[in-house]
């Protein structure tokens, strides 16, 4: 209940939702319904175009959620705020006043391990949930800095799987590749760091396939 994207939203989905908690709570009744004993949870934003945590999250709160997560922009900030973090202090006094029992988790702006726990001990929030920090490095949650040599391997290997996957994708109604300009938005995030890596970058950000790839970070 969160999602900013337009086709999402044009259906009244997404963060749409946000403006219409009698569906938003419809949803999740409904949900409780087919799931049965399966424990329901909700991901939402702070608000649409303003902090609405007053009136926003007790309604979602109401709804007896095993668990809800939080991301601590509204749908006007998308990704591009920082995350409200102050927020977090009025969030756990509605969860414990409307909810104990719903697990609550926090989102925005973690970028290292550390960062994570640091940010749970502050909040007193259940958990967190990391987005972009992911990015480039799935040495995330071991806390490891990997060298440019591992960083090389993780990526010829990210680039592999992303023409293997999208290959063998059946859903896909022509059956094609998707285009391989998709996967160049990771190539920043393990190619940086290290003398040279602009330049690599440029000549990567050439390359066709997984096979190119290969061969530019061999003859790096
Ligand atoms: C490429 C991309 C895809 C995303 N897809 C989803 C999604 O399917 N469902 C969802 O709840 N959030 C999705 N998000 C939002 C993230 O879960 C997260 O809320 C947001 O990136 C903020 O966290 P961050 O500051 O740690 O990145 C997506 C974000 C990105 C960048």
């Amino acid at each position: 209940m969160g999602c900013p994207d337009r086709a999402v939203e044009k259906q009244g989905a997404g963060a749409a939702l946000n403006n219409n908690p009698t569906l938003a709570k419809e949803i999740i009744t409904a949900t409780h319904k087919g799931a049965g004993n399966l424990p329901v949870s909700v991901k939402t934003r702070i608000g649409y175009s303003k902090n609405e945590i007053k009136s926003w999250l007790p309604c979602l709160l109401e709804e007896n959620l095993a668990c809800l997560t939080i991301h601590l922009r509204t749908r006007k900030e998308m990704s591009d705020a920082p995350a409200r973090w102050n927020l977090a202090p009025e969030i756990l006094k509605l969860r414990n006043k409307i909810s104990p029992e719903t697990i609550l988790i926090g989102n925005g702006d973690i970028n290292s391990l550390d960062e994570a726990k640091l940010r749970v001990k502050e909040s007193g929030f259940d958990g967190v949930m990391v987005g972009r920090g992911i990015f480039g490095n799935p040495w995330f949650f071991s806390g490891k800095v990997p060298s440019p040599a591992e960083k090389f391997k993780a990526l010829k290997e990210h680039a592999e799987l992303f023409e293997k996957m999208y290959k063998s994708d059946k859903n896909k109604k022509d059956g094609k590749l998707k285009n391989f300009d998709i996967m160049k938005k990771h190539f920043k995030a393990y190619v940086s760091g290290f003398d040279g890596a602009k330049d690599l970058r440029i000549k990567l950000m050439a390359a066709k396939n997984a096979a190119e790839v290969k061969r530019i970070i061999a003859s790096f």
